[in-house]
């Protein structure tokens, strides 16, 4: 990869802080991280809703739906899983920068991945939210039937299967998903953000 030279930091008229006032709102990253199959994307779309319904401004970054466009150009070697959630990291940071809340649905399967994102923003800007299921349940409800293509070998280095997946050591929020029901767990979201005073 070449590297740019000759490039002017140029800073904006406009900040964060009067964008956030304008807003009337924080703004900042909800990261859902889990295997494929926890309810990452369940999850992240039903809080989105709660928050918009509050009218609060946000956005989803979904692991599937970034692979079709920014991120088409990756497969899932560790190499290009870093590059995703690099890539995704300084997009949420630009919706952090921007006033809106954004929330990213990702495996990111490697710690020292989401810490990355968690330097590249302010200490309270990064939410790290284990969404937690046992594998053997991700392999139940298999919802692409990627678990059954991984197991009979037609795909290899499937997070769980083949492929580790760290699981957070600090997060924020930690949602069982087999546990409780979807309101339960959006409850649980928006709990923390109450408490914590982000919302
Ligand atoms: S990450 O590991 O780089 O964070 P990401 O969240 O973008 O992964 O994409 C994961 C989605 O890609 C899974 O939900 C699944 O639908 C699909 N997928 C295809 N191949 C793999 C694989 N080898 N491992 C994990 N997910 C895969």
């Amino acid at each position: 990869m070449e590297v740019s030279h000759n490039i002017t930091w140029h800073n904006s008229i406009v900040t964060k802080k009067d964008r956030r006032e304008q807003n009337g709102h924080e703004s900042f990253i909800l990261w859902f991280t889990g295997l494929s199959g926890s309810g990452k994307s369940t999850l992240s779309n039903a809080v989105a809703k709660a928050l918009f319904d509050r009218k609060i401004n946000n956005y989803v970054l979904d692991g599937d739906n970034m692979r079709f466009g920014l991120n088409k150009d990756l497969g899932f070697s560790e190499m290009d899983r870093t590059e995703n959630i690099r890539r995704i990291g300084e997009v949420a940071k630009l919706f952090v920068d921007s006033g809106q809340v954004v929330l990213t649905a990702f495996i990111s399967p490697f710690q020292n991945d989401r810490n990355q994102v968690r330097e590249l923003v302010e200490q309270n800007e990064f939410i790290e939210i284990y969404v937690k299921c046992p594998l053997d349940e991700c392999e139940k409800r298999d919802p692409k039937g990627l678990y059954q293509k991984a197991r009979s070998g037609e795909i290899s280095g499937f997070t769980g299967i083949d492929s580790p997946y760290e699981e957070p050591s600090d997060p924020e929020i930690v949602i069982e998903t087999s546990l409780h029901s979807l309101d339960d767990c959006v409850k649980q979201v928006l709990d923390y953000l109450v408490v914590q005073q982000y919302i």
